[in-house]
Formats: structure tokens, sequence, C-alpha cells
């Protein structure tokens, strides 16, 4: 018996010193593309731009009001309008919870959420980037949660609003789903071919059928993670899927419904989360090391011989080496495309809220999805069930 604690023992004292547990801490980027990674050795980091990452300092950005970051489960978002990271599931006590950092003025606030039959530990999620509402499916059924203009948490709580069955087969599916071009993506459902993904269109509140099939390098048909790049200024056009094999690097572009297939992930870890600026695409690993690959979105060739690099500057802090056999150790991490500088994290660079936001969505036209996506920036909510198609109505009207 003791020979067995004391192994257990060792167990623990061997596991990286460099975070909490695997799942309590996330990275996400603010508007200016600079990485912040919360809840490292129970601090939080600005690490800069990409250009950065092999050699600078992060700096300390813990204050106070933060989440205690006890959750298992804690996921986070960037409001691209609001410079805001939305952090899910990071307070055990309040479960339901949504912290926001403003990234802007450096300030942490704690929005209390109706759960209204949601399930906070068992969910996917994304953030819709014009209408600022999160989209979930938790256990075959959709919710909604209208996150509003929200930088800052109200004194009253916000609500999931339950939508409904997903349209979506979703037994024996664990959701893969990202954002773009005002669709979600839905990865991995059984019965689409390789190479496929079911899609929710969200401004007209439908799920189209039969799955969008890509053109290029095929993505299997399997679980993985997924997680779209944005842009400077309008919806994502692009989304990472990485399979749980992590094999390769599956770019997809959801204007040309093409693939690319880049290099695969150093450290294979199906328990990796990711997160994109314009041009990076990041992995926290379960172990807590980070690192990174650079994605230029128009040029192919770059991304061909893209490699996966550490994030030698945070690993360095929080003591994780990434992984993989160092597979990751090239110093030549800053021979990247990702150039976007500019500097301070201060938050101007998303300054549009309402009235911008519905000017930078017209500006850049879904191809071919005929969205009214001028008329349905910031402040039109749907969500998933027939009643938004009442408010697309209301739209549509408001149009003439
Ligand atoms: C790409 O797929 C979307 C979603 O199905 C569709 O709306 C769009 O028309 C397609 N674009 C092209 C260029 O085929």
């Amino acid at each position: 018996m003791p020979r067995l604690y004391t192994v257990a023992l060792l167990a623990l004292l061997s596991a990286p010193s460099a975070l909490a547990a695997a799942g309590s801490s996330c990275v996400a980027f603010d508007t200016a593309w600079n990485l912040l990674a919360f809840n490292f050795n129970g601090k939080d980091y600005n690490a800069g731009t990409s250009d950065s990452w092999a050699s600078g300092t992060p700096t300390d950005i813990t204050t106070t009001g933060r989440p205690p970051f006890d959750g298992t489960n804690t996921k986070c978002y960037l409001a691209q309008f609001f410079n805001a990271i939305y952090v899910l599931g990071a307070d055990k006590s309040k479960p339901n919870d949504l912290y926001i950092y403003d990234a802007g003025n450096k300030k942490w606030s704690d929005q209390s959420v109706n759960a209204a039959g949601f399930d906070p530990t068992s969910y996917e999620a994304i953030l819709d980037h014009d209408t600022n509402v999160f989209y979930a499916v938790s256990k075959g059924e959709t919710f909604s949660l209208d996150m509003g203009d929200l930088a800052t948490a109200n004194s009253s709580a916000v609500s999931w609003v339950d939508g409904g069955a997903a349209e979506i087969t979703t037994t024996n599916y664990d959701p893969v789903m990202s954002v773009a071009q005002n669709h979600i993506f839905f990865f991995g459902v059984p019965g689409n071919a390789a190479g496929s993904a079911s899609i929710f269109v969200i401004h007209f509140a439908f799920w189209q059928t039969p799955a969008q099939a890509f053109t290029g390098d095929a993505f299997p048909a399997t679980h993985g993670q997924a997680t779209s790049f944005f842009l400077d200024e309008g919806v994502q056009q692009q989304i990472a899927f990485i399979p749980d094999d992590g094999s390769k690097t599956y770019i997809v572009n959801v204007e040309t419904n093409s693939t690319a297939a880049l290099a695969g992930p150093s450290t294979v870890d199906a328990a990796a989360t990711y997160f994109a600026s314009t041009t990076a695409l990041v992995q926290l690993a379960a172990n807590g090391a980070l690192s990174w690959l650079p994605v230029d979105p128009k040029d192919a060739s770059a991304n061909a011989a893209a490699k996966w690099s550490p994030v030698a500057s945070l690993n360095k802090i929080t003591g994780s080496a990434a992984g993989g056999g160092g597979a990751a150790t090239s110093a030549g991490a800053s021979g990247s495309t990702a150039s976007k500088t500019s500097g301070a994290a201060g938050g101007s660079a998303a300054t549009g809220k309402a009235g911008s936001a519905s000017g930078s969505a017209g500006a850049s036209t879904p191809s071919g999805s005929g969205a009214p996506s001028a008329a349905v920036g910031r402040g039109a909510s749907v969500a998933w069930g027939a009643g938004s198609v009442l408010g697309l109505v209301g739209i549509a009207f408001s149009l003439l």
C-alpha cells in the first residue's frame, strides 16, 4: 500500500509544475493579435505578437477580478468587436458564470448566466463574429447565448436559450464545430464523407443539406479540434481542423470551399486546444506547452513549408517545453509570415461597435451565401430555432 501512495506521489511531483490541471488554462488573442495565456502557474500573460514568441518576454497581466481558474473545461473566445475575451468554465463554484476580460482596459468582470437547461460541463460552442451570440451544442440540443455588446459584465444575468434538437446526427458524436462566414461547420459528423462538413447557416437559422464538400486535401471524417482564423475586420473565412491523430493540420477555406493539408502539430495530443489569430495557429497541449504554426491566408507554398515551433517565450516562464520529441525546437520559429505588429495591447484595433460592425460585415461580402450581411451586423439577435426567422423577416423589412 505505501508503495502505491509513493507511486502516486511521484506521479504528482513529476507532472509539469507549470500548470494547474489540464483544462484549467486557455489561450486567446486580443484584437491586436497579442497572445493572451490565462492561468499559467496561476498567472495570466500577454506574450505579444508572434514575432516575439521565440525570444521575447511575456508581460504578467494577472490582476484582480480574474476567475479562480479551477475548472476542468475552461474555454476562451474573442469577441472581436469589443476586444473582450469571454471565459467559460473557469470557476467551479459558479459553473454557469462567464468571466469577461476586457483586453483593452485590462479589467475582469463576472457575468452571471442563467443556464436554462444548458449543461456547462458538456458542450461545444462557437462565438459568432457578427452577432456576438454563442451557439452551442450540448447533448444533442442546441443553445444560444446573446452577449450583446458586453465588454464588461451586466448586473443582470444573461440566459442561454434552448433552440431545440440539432439537425445532424448527434448520437455518438462529440461535436467539433467552428465558425466562418456566418456559418457553423461541423466536422466528423457520423455519415459524412471525408472532406465534408455539415453546416448551420446562422443568419438564416437553418441546417443546410447535404453536407458541404471541400476540394483539395480531404480531411478525415473523424473527431478533432477546429478553430477559425480571424481577419483584421469582418467574418472569418478559414478554419483549422486538426484530427485527433495529429497527422495533419487542415486549413479549410470556406470561400473557395477547398482544403489544404499542412504539417501536423509536433505535439500529438487529442486533448490539446487551439486558437488562431490572423496568421498564427496556436496549440495548447494538455501539459501546458504552447506551440504554433504560421499560416499565411494567401500563400499556399509558404504554408506547405510551414513548421510548428514552440512559443518559447511562454514555455520558458511556465516551465513547459513543447513536447513531441524536440521536433519543435527549431529557433527558426520567427522566420514566419506573421507580421502583424501593433505594439501595445491598447484596445484600439477593434474600435467598431454596432455601427461599424455592420459596415465591415458588408465590406466583406460572403460569396454565394446571399446573406444580407450588412443588415445583420451586431444587434440582430438570431438563434437556432424558428423564432429567429421572425427576426430575419424584420431585418428584411428594415432593408426595404
Ligand atoms: C461554398 O460553400 C458555401 C456553403 O455551402 C456556399 O454557400 C458557397 O456558395 C460555396 N462557394 C463556392 C464558391 O462554391
